[in-house]
């Protein structure tokens, strides 16, 4: 099956974990949008839904879509967030924000009481950092200086071009290879003066909904 097919199995079996009243954090990326086109879809059918968007095209898209939208400060509690992830791991850590959302994405996952994450099958990694790079956005200001630091810590960094974040800051693109201890480089990246956020989302996530060849695969966390 074509990778777009596959998100799409995801994101519409993920939008079934979503039931009427609820306060839903809306993700960004490709895959959510066809969460976003399901939700859609109900709510003109008369469910009741409110949605928080991770980002400024994701409220774009859900408010096309005649999707009710909040913001954090009015529902600061969230009953269900449903995001894509670049990698995950098999203890469901994740590597996320090549869509340039991390840090608002960060936030409505930790104001959430469940995080679902859906991705097609070619984001499954053993070790996370194996294919992507991690995100990490950073004020404007010294970010030249910034990168030096984190250049310590991974093994390159790159400016992403012609890119601001919907918090008005850059993003500098760290590879490495391989994360063999993913909460300690979230943390020791976070440490950085200069750094709003990374992408690295550690035991943030109760679910994963795969679009696989062979149908829909759903790793839950162990509690
Ligand atoms: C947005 O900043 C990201 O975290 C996305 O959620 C992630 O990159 C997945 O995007 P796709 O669904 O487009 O692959």
């Amino acid at each position: 099956m074509e990778t777009e097919k596959l998100k799409q199995l995801a994101a519409e079996r993920a939008v079934e974990e979503v039931a009427s009243g609820m306060i839903v954090g809306l993700g960004t990326g490709s895959t959510i949008y066809y969460a976003l086109l399901k939700l859609g879809e109900q709510v003109r059918d008369g469910f009741n839904i409110i949605g928080v968007p991770t980002s400024k095209q994701t409220e774009e898209i859900a408010a096309q879509q005649g999707i009710p939208l909040s913001t954090l400060r009015e529902h600061p509690v969230i009953d269900l967030t449903i995001d894509g992830a670049d990698e995950v791991n098999p203890t469901l850590d994740l590597i996320k924000g090549a869509g340039g959302a991390l840090v608002r994405e960060k936030i409505i996952a930790h104001a959430s009481k469940r995080l679902v994450i859906i991705v097609d099958e070619g984001k499954l990694v053993e070790q996370l950092g194996s294919n992507f790079p991690v995100p990490v956005e950073v004020v404007p200001f010294g970010w030249g200086s910034t990168q030096l630091a984190l250049n310590q810590i991974c093994r390159r960094s790159t400016l992403r071009p012609d890119f601001v974040s919907d918090n008005g800051n850059y993003i500098l693109d760290c590879t490495f290879d391989g994360i063999p201890d993913p909460a300690a480089t979230e943390s020791i990246i976070n440490n950085l003066p200069g750094v709003v956020e990374n992408g690295l989302f550690i035991n943030r996530t109760d679910q994963v909904i795969i679009g696989a060849d062979s149908g829909i695969q759903i790793l839950k966390r162990e509690k």
